[in-house]
């Protein structure tokens, strides 16, 4: 398994081709700015800061350098970062261009330490809103922590509502061709199948290259231990509701007590409930990621947010290796014995707002931690030991899954070079 290091190396090694680049997403971006901002500026409201338009530099002293940019999806898991003792979000909105008209503004502390934005929910938003920050002159975030910090659906075999997970792997499993359940092959157990397949249970022999992402085990470990310093949210009625878990030994997991649990995350707009559905995308997850990935959690944003940050990375604006994901479980993706899958998605949140508090509970714990420990540890970055990126290897390395690297491959038959990271 390979970590970054070969990517920095790259680096070194061609310092011509990456000023260039620097020079090029320069010019893109002043003319991206110019127009957008000829739009979206001056906005009403005169709280807003300014931008000033002026060229990328690697680092101004002008620039908000966070040392963590949290991201939230949508207003309630935004408002829950707004009014709490640690730090004041809201002492500072900035425009940024290119963000959802919902949620035009980041919002950060006074000194710039501490920053948050809501993408707007699915993917589409996620990945929109994201590029735009990544892009965007007011902010230095080569050295910035991000926390994505959302609620999702929960596998009861692996977690519970209330729990707090953390991702070792984003997997977009709707990526997919699909049979409705009543056209499809009669000993198909599902009606997704990967793209370019024949079967559910084939490898996709074709990649958009946002199948899977994997990020830095070494962080979430140490996120993972910030988080278990807190007291986690947990209510009567969310016990109660768990309670009916119990009735099937595979669901043990989702009828204990909220807890920390490091488990992975899946990506799709489709928001779905039951067994079956639940079940195919715990297949598709570790077929994706080659045997490893355990499904826990369900959302519609991550693969995307991943996939700017990592287009992010290849131009040398944020680092991949300082992404956390955070998931909080709200519902559960399927139903309890006896339940029926619609019963289970109409049912009462009843973990939701236990999961809403426990983004703050847990996750302002990682970001005191990374604070608390800046010049120690964080802020030369923590090594990865695993493998991180996408599945094609973009910014270097070997996925340890899907085709390998496919850029290193051509490099070796053409001698191309297809990428200048
Ligand atoms: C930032 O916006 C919020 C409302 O979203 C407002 O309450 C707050 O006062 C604003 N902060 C400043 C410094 O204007
Ligand atoms: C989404 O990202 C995760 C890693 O964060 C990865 O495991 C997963 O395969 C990705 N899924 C898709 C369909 O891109
Ligand atoms: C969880 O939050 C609710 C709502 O604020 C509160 O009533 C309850 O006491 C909290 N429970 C714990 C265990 O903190
Ligand atoms: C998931 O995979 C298992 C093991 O291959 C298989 O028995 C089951 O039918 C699959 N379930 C679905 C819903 O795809
Ligand atoms: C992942 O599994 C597929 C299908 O078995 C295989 O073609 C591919 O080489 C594997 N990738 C790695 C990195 O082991």
């Amino acid at each position: 398994m390979k970590t970054a290091s070969s990517k920095a190396q790259r680096q070194r090694s061609a310092p011509l081709e990456t000023m260039l680049m620097f020079l090029l997403s320069n010019l893109w971006q002043l003319a991206l700015l110019a127009t957008v901002a000829a739009v979206v500026l001056p906005r009403d409201g005169p709280v807003n800061e300014v931008l000033h338009l002026q060229p990328l530099e690697a680092s101004s002293p002008k620039k908000i350098k966070p040392k963590v940019f949290i991201f939230s999806m949508y207003d309630d898991e935004g408002d829950v970062w707004y009014s709490i003792p640690e730090f004041d979000l809201l002492a500072r909105n900035i425009t940024v261009p290119g963000l959802s008209p919902l949620f035009p503004d980041a919002h950060c502390t006074l000194d710039g330490s501490v920053c948050q934005l809501t993408t707007g929910e699915g993917e589409i938003n996620a990945a929109t809103t994201i590029i735009s920050l990544v892009l965007s002159p007011v902010f230095d975030l080569t050295k910035t922590y991000f926390l994505i910090a959302g609620v999702a659906g929960i596998n009861p075999k692996v977690a519970t509502i209330g729990s707090v997970t953390f991702a070792r792997y984003a997997v977009q499993v709707s990526l997919q061709n699909e049979f409705d359940a009543r056209d499809k092959p009669a000993h198909w157990p599902t009606g997704y199948f990967p793209q370019g397949s024949h079967a559910p249970e084939e490898y996709p022999p074709k990649l958009y290259g946002t199948e899977v992402f994997e990020v830095n085990d070494a962080l979430r470990n140490l996120a993972v231990g910030f988080a278990r310093r807190a007291e986690l949210n947990d209510t009567a009625a969310a016990q109660a509701y768990r309670a009916h878990y119990a009735g099937s030994s595979v669901f043990a997991a989702g009828a204990a007590a909220p807890s920390v649990v490091e488990c992975d995350t899946a990506t799709s707009d489709n928001f779905w409930s039951g067994t079956f559905l639940g079940e195919a995308f715990e297949n598709t997850t570790m077929l994706f990621t080659n045997g490893t990935g355990v499904y826990c959690s369900t959302q519609q944003e991550d693969n995307a947010t991943l996939e700017a940050l990592m287009r992010g990375h290849i131009i040398g604006l944020v680092d991949f290796s300082r992404i956390i994901i955070m998931r909080s479980g709200s519902d559960f993706d399927r139903p309890y014995p006896g339940q029926s899958a619609a019963e289970n998605l109409f049912a009462d949140d009843i973990g939701y707002g236990p999961s809403v508090l426990n983004l703050h509970l847990g996750g302002v714990r990682v970001v005191q931690g990374i604070i608390d420990g800046w010049e120690e540890t964080f802020e030369c970055g923590v090594k990865p030991t695993n493998y991180i990126g996408d599945i094609l290897g973009s910014i270097g390395g070997e996925p340890d899954f899907g085709p390998g690297n496919i850029f290193a491959k051509q490099v070796k038959t053409s001698g191309v070079r297809r990428r200048s990271v």
